[in-house]
């Protein structure tokens, strides 16, 4: 079938009920890019300010000179957005449903719970000497707690850094030194499929890494109860803290273009990037895209499945829902535990309407056959949508039709850590669907495609992803580095914001994501840069020589592909092997497991010694056909022997 025949056209009813039908997105599309000034000096009335901005957009994406701000002259607290302008209407209205790992234990905490208790927490930073300016990391399982410890954060001014919980200590401790963050905020343990994972104990071996001194103290979660040491003087336990502090917490008036958070994320090249993201424009476009990309209606219960250590969480599962004043499930565990039924028992059991989640879940789930879905109804289901990686339409398909009952829209959400939102995606009431596709722009966001050498090309096209212009979301700069964030982000097509994807755009003009064109790989969607763990595998001292590069992986999206010289001392074995696949999880976390591993000998490189990943993709995916040019390589018959030799899969 091809794609034009796989048309999901807009159902009537959505389209009357939805925020957005056709005409609505077309002529607000068109007059926020015409006339962004007043389209956004409207939008952001959407936000409470304690001073309204009179200064809209000063954008500017020069190689030379990269300065975005929004909202310039206005000020706000991004936490009395998502929760103190919302008690008088909805103060007893579930802000939070959270569902723990175990099906028996969930609760719900009301907005006015949510307030008092962020207040409370937001005391206690006060008293530990946290303030306006400082970071705070957070390295949390996924309870409320986590949630409240970054509104906290707003609520005073403090920066946020949220640490996946899956990273190693190392990891942890690198981006603890990067962003010297005083406090951190953990718990004894996380929870999940029903293993224990020890993050204090994480913290503890973190915290023992050079340069992560900065840290005076360490509040701690007390979630299972499992044995944990204690440093005194340096560890609290939370509840002892909160609880002795009063709820009364005023808000602190932050300028619009304060940093709210930085989040740290892997590219092509060195140690991962803090993103620098600020208040007004930042929360604004968090909440517009979840208010009209979900077509959210009040009372709804909105469940994004992501984990609150990636963007997606901070923006879909915290600031956007919050802000919207929305009900927002946060899940604990995985999909697949106790049973492969539990993501539709959660939605049967807390009547959720619209689902959030990844295609890595989706084709996991698929993996089981249809009657994974026996065990619940989903007929509360309204709207589905997909984010982290390209979602293949088979994969597509059975979201919508197993999983949505064939009765869901599906929006296929594509954006980045770096763009703070939801960029190019359908509306659920304007967008004509085609499986694959993240279809069309958001409001304010001019895409366009790119020759390698920087044209603009028009039509019906492969090319780069670039964006033309700033949109308010925009992340502002890499923590303390402006100028890798102008070099990586701006040199490449100057005056452009270079997003790394490549991308095809077909003749409706709707576009279709094909993947990293750096690199960057995309594993179960997280981001990992093939750099990191090369040199992760190069510290081995069996290890002369490591070439990572992804491949397509069934279920994951990509795999983790490693070619590796030994030092001439050491064999290939499968006691290797293994070792060095657990030396990358301790070095930087479980999600960089590798896959596979191919011994090599030696690596296909250019006279200049350049290893050739277009070709180590081609052997690791199996597409040995089409080789191209081989003829620049010192030693073309480097080739034939990986290809011969290739890791059996
Ligand atoms: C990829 C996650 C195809 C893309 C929000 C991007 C996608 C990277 C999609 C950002 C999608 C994200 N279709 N690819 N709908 N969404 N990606 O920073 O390669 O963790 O550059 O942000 O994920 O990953 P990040």
């Amino acid at each position: 079938m091809t794609e034009q025949q796989r048309v999901h056209p807009v159902r009537g009813d959505f389209a009357a009920n939805a925020w957005a039908d056709k005409e609505t997105y077309q002529s607000m599309y068109q007059q926020s890019v015409d006339d962004p000034e007043t389209f956004w000096g409207e939008q952001a009335k959407r936000l409470e300010w304690t001073k309204t901005p009179t200064k809209i957009k000063h954008t500017v994406f020069d190689t030379h000179n990269v300065d975005i701000r929004w909202f310039e002259d206005g000020e706000l607290n991004a936490c009395a957005n998502c929760l103190d302008r919302h008690l008088d209407k909805r103060g007893d209205q579930p802000a939070i449903i959270w569902e723990g790992d175990d099906p028996d234990q969930s609760k719900t905490l009301t907005y006015r719970q949510l307030h008092e208790q962020t207040c409370q927490l937001a005391n206690t930073f006060k008293a530990l000497g946290v303030g306006k300016g400082d970071v705070v990391t957070l390295y949390m399982p996924m309870i409320p707690e986590a949630a409240m410890a970054m509104l906290a954060c707003a609520r005073i001014g403090a920066i946020h850094s949220v640490v996946f919980g899956g990273f190693s200590p190392d990891a942890l401790a690198q981006r603890i030194v990067d962003a010297e963050s005083k406090l951190v905020i953990t718990a004894d343990e996380s929870v999940r499929g029903g293993k224990q994972v020890p993050l204090k104990d994480n913290v503890d071996a973190a915290l023992t890494r050079k340069g992560t001194d900065v840290v005076a103290n360490v509040l701690v979660v007390k979630r299972t109860g499992g044995e944990i040491e204690w440093h005194d003087g340096r560890d609290l336990w939370y509840h002892e803290q909160v609880d002795q502090q009063s709820a009364d917490c005023p808000a602190e008036p932050m300028n619009a273009e304060d940093p709210l958070f930085i989040l740290y994320t892997s590219g092509s090249t060195g140690a991962p990037k803090g993103l620098k993201h600020t208040t007004g424009g930042y929360l604004l476009h968090a909440a517009m895209t979840h208010q009209y990309v979900f077509d959210y209606q009040d009372g709804e219960v909105y469940w994004c499945s992501a984990d609150v250590g990636w963007v997606t969480g901070h923006s879909y599962i915290v600031y956007g829902p919050l802000a919207n004043g929305a009900t927002t499930l946060m899940f604990e565990g995985v999909p697949s535990y106790p049973s492969h039924g539990r993501l539709g028992e959660i939605i049967d059991k807390h009547n959720v309407a619209i689902l959030y989640t990844s295609p890595t879940a989706i084709r996991a789930l698929m993996a089981h056959g249809d009657d994974v879905m026996d065990s619940s109804r989903r007929d509360s289901l309204r709207v589905l949508g997909s984010v982290g990686e390209p979602i293949n339409p088979e994969a597509w398909e059975w979201f919508y039709r197993v999983i949505g009952n064939s009765t869901c829209p599906i929006v296929d959400t594509w954006w980045q850590t770096e763009t703070g939102g939801i960029m190019i995606t359908p509306l659920p009431g304007a967008t004509d669907l085609k499986p694959g596709s993240a279809t069309l722009p958001f409001f304010g966001v001019q895409p366009a495609l790119v020759s390698n050498e920087g044209k603009i090309l028009e039509g019906a096209t492969d090319g780069n992803l670039v964006i033309l212009d700033s949109w308010p979301g925009q992340a502002r700069s890499i923590w303390k580095n402006h100028e890798r964030f102008v070099q990586t982000y701006f040199s490449a097509y100057p005056g452009m914001y270079f997003t790394g994807d490549g991308c095809r755009r077909d003749e409706d003009g709707y576009y279709w994501i094909t993947g990293r064109v750096d690199d960057v790989i995309n594993v179960s969607g997280h981001r990992m840069g093939t750099a990191e763990i090369e040199s992760s595998l190069v510290a081995h001292e069996a290890v002369a020589e490591a070439a990572v590069v992804g491949y397509p992986h069934d279920v994951k999206g990509q795999g983790i592909y490693i070619y590796v010289t030994l030092k001439d001392d050491y064999e290939p074995s499968e006691e290797l092997r293994k070792e060095l696949v657990q030396w990358v999880r301790k070095d930087i976390g479980p999600i960089a497991s590798p896959d596979v591993i191919q011994w090599s000998p030696s690596l296909p490189k250019t006279r200049s010694g350049k290893i050739m990943r277009r070709i180590l993709r081609k052997i690791a995916a199996n597409e040995t056909e089409g080789l191209g040019d081989t003829s620049t390589l010192a030693d073309p018959s480097v080739v034939d022997d990986l290809i011969e030799n290739r890791a059996n899969r």
